[in-house]
């Protein structure tokens, strides 16, 4: 059995492949071209988000048996093409959650306090004490999607005395009762929200989920989050709500194409960017590393699939 890693990722990964003698090659940075040309060679490929999956990649993957992605999301990985072919995808769905959810709160904060203008503003040799922030207190968090992330940041904001609301079709009521957040259609997260929130993966249903006419009837002054997928919140139409006024502010962490081409959106002072650093964490990386390469093992030597999120049971 062989594994090929093809993305940067931490040692802890290596050595539970290599304790459990099985062969791996670690190739970081391999074109699409490069990858077709080794990848017959291997049952497994192991990635985070760089390597693209595409189905070339994987029709040339004559003996993959399994995509394994050190992470939650795994839009760029053809899980059609794979399933087509009876290569499984697995993730880590819990390894990164907690800093990702970390990651939104300490945006939420940013948002509502001005830390990083008073910050440069003192860098500059300034005293100005007429920085004026807003409390999270009271306010309305709209959240889309209740999954890890969602949760936990939910959890943080009922701490912080928010009114927390969600949309999430799959969970059940009671569930969102239990933590004193309220069930909400989507149409209410975008006209009563103050902060609002996606926590859900970019597929076709949530493609551009939060675009022009959704800014429209949003509240004015509402802010924006995004730290789950680029593309989910429709980078044209927020600067345009931004432009506008009806957003005053916004944090991103994702991006339609990372890295960002669109200049406007990342130097706009309204808007706070990180380069998806979500789940960059020391403890994420190393539990999502632990996590993967323990479900590649379980695979590969005992046939058994964990945390699939492309149907299939079994591999070919
Ligand atoms: C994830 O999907 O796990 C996070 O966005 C982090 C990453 O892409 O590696």
């Amino acid at each position: 059995m062989k594994v090929l890693v093809s993305d940067k990722i931490n040692e802890e990964a290596i050595k539970i492949i290599k304790e459990n003698g099985i062969e791996f090659d670690y190739k970081t940075n391999l074109s699409e071209e490069e990858l077709i040309s080794i990848i017959a060679e291997y049952d497994a490929l192991l990635v985070r988000s760089d390597t693209k999956v595409t189905p070339k990649i994987l029709e040339a993957g004559t003996k993959l048996k399994l995509v394994g992605r050190a992470g939650v999301g795994t839009d760029n990985i053809d899980k059609e093409k794979a399933r087509e072919l009876g290569i499984v995808i697995e993730n880590t769905p819990f390894g990164n959650t907690n800093a990702a959810a970390e990651h939104t709160i300490t945006m939420l904060m940013m948002l509502s306090k001005h830390i990083i203008h008073a910050n440069e503003s003192m860098k500059k040799g300034n005293w100005d004490r007429t920085f004026k922030s807003t409390e999270l207190k009271g306010k309305t968090l709209g959240l889309i999607g209740f999954g890890n992330v969602g949760k936990k940041v939910a959890k943080v904001a009922i701490a912080l005395e928010m009114k927390v609301i969600v949309y999430d079709p799959f969970i059940e009521e009671n569930k969102l009762k239990e933590i004193g957040v309220k069930k909400a259609e989507l149409e209410e997260i975008i006209t009563k929200s103050d902060y609002i929130s996606p926590h859900v993966p970019l597929n076709d249903k949530t493609k551009n989920m939060i675009s022009e006419k959704e800014f429209e009837k949003m509240k004015n002054g509402v802010k924006i989050l995004n730290v789950a997928r680029g593309g989910v919140i429709n980078e044209k139409a927020l600067l345009e709500a931004i432009k506008k006024g009806k957003v005053t502010a916004a944090a991103l962490d994702v991006y339609e194409t990372e890295p960002p081409t669109n200049q406007e959106l990342i130097t706009n002072q309204k808007i706070i960017t990180t380069p998806h650093l979500g789940a960059n964490t020391s403890e994420a990386q190393t539990n999502v590393a632990i996590e993967i390469a323990e479900q590649v093992v379980l695979a590969l030597t005992k046939k058994e699939v964990k945390n699939c999120v492309n149907g299939l049971k079994q591999f070919r």
